[in-house]
């Protein structure tokens, strides 16, 4: 109980991280990099957005003719619904709106969520950009699950976010079988989980072009979990990564690998030098890979190799037929492998954790 109260309580603060401009941009160009045209004539929506200081609407607003985007939406979250609350912030829009405009609502702007659209070019510079945002209050708290931003959601191409971590399974459930395209932050150990694992096995949803090592960092406001401070902001590191079903060329680079000879012979990892073979499972019909460098060219059978293999894999050189199931308990959990019949992979009897299964594709 006492842990359960814990794990809430640690998850509400991270929903309260903010993702950096830098890190939006260079996952996005890498969409456009491998398509210039995948964001053109689309409705964009950035739900569970924070649009008044947020970088997801500042770059897609800022961009919005290089993109060509048709529309763009953003939508925000209550302030006295958020989990975590720092003091009531108004955005730029409502305080000069308290002035200059009627628009301003001092009971709404702490209970309603927010909107903001950006569809033409509003002020007549001729240009359409972040200048051009109109907003409004939200009908309710602008709670994703709500049927008023579902009904964006249905009227959106492409949706893009950060959400908050401690709803992520239903966020993803929310977007995944929409048929609509996504680019999401999400926690790296999310793809074990049984709700997510099986798009991925399938190649319906996969790992974004960021790499996995090293985490992201996020700005973040509560100040008892700081990581680094940059100039005056205060940064969290956290094992997040995208995860989309929008293509990119890393997908399609084969990893440049050796043969199993060569490996035992002259890899770089002294274990496995030292060893005669690859170590097979005590109860398993497949290799351990301990490190994904490692995975030989030439082995046609199953392979276990770290979950962070997913940030490297090819489509075209590999098939991922499962993985052990962590759900985020690590060793608790059993295997998740329909065809394998057996609880957890075992070497020497002892557990393995988190691996996915691959076969070379023939
Ligand atoms: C991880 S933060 C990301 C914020 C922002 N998009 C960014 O990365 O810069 C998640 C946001 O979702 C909001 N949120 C929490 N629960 C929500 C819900 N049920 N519906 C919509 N938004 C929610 C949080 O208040 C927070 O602003």
């Amino acid at each position: 109980m006492a842990n359960t109260i814990l794990t809430n309580a640690r998850e509400a603060k991270q929903d309260e991280f903010y993702t950096q401009y830098y890190d939006i941009e260079r996952e996005v160009e890498a969409y456009l990099d491998y398509n210039p045209d995948v964001f053109r004539g689309k409705t964009v929506l950035l739900p569970c957005d924070d649009p008044e200081w947020s970088n997801f609407t500042r770059y897609f607003a800022q961009n919005f003719e290089r993109l060509g985007l048709k529309k763009l939406i953003s939508t925000s979250y209550a302030i006295e619904r958020k989990q975590e609350r720092y003091g009531v912030q108004l955005s730029l829009f409502e305080t000069e709106f308290e002035t200059k405009s009627p628009k301003y609502d001092k009971r709404k702007s702490r209970f309603h969520g927010k909107i903001f659209v950006l569809d033409r070019d509003e002020n007549s510079d001729r240009r359409i950009d972040i200048d051009d945002l109109k907003w409004d209050y939200l009908k309710g708290d602008g709670d994703f699950r709500s049927k008023e931003v579902t009904r964006l959601r249905d009227e959106a191409d492409i949706i893009v976010t950060n959400p908050p971590f401690s709803l992520f399974r239903e966020f993803f459930a929310w977007v995944v079988d929409t048929g609509k395209r996504f680019v999401m932050i999400a926690n790296k150990n999310c793809v074990t989980y049984k709700e997510i694992f099986p798009y991925i096995r399938k190649n319906v949803i996969w790992s974004g072009r960021r790499e996995w090592a090293g985490g992201m960092w996020f700005e973040t406001k509560y100040s008892g979990n700081v990581d680094k401070v940059v100039n005056g902001v205060d940064m969290k590191n956290v094992p997040a990564i995208w995860i989309s079903n929008i293509d990119h060329g890393r997908r399609h680079q084969p990893l440049e690998l050796m043969t199993m000879a060569d490996n035992l012979k002259y890899s770089k990892h002294k274990d496995l030098r030292e060893k005669r073979a690859y170590v097979r499972y005590d109860n398993y019909r497949a290799i351990e890979i301990p490190f994904t460098d490692a995975i030989p060219s030439d082995y046609n059978g199953v392979m276990g190799v770290p979950i962070t293999f997913l940030d490297k894999h090819c489509l075209e050189q590999f098939e991922i037929v499962g993985a052990t199931e962590s759900e985020g308990k690590g060793f608790s959990a059993g295997l998740w492998y329909e065809e394998s019949g057996v609880s957890q992979p075992l070497i020497n009897g002892n557990r393995v954790y988190k691996r996915i299964f691959i076969r070379k594709k023939q």
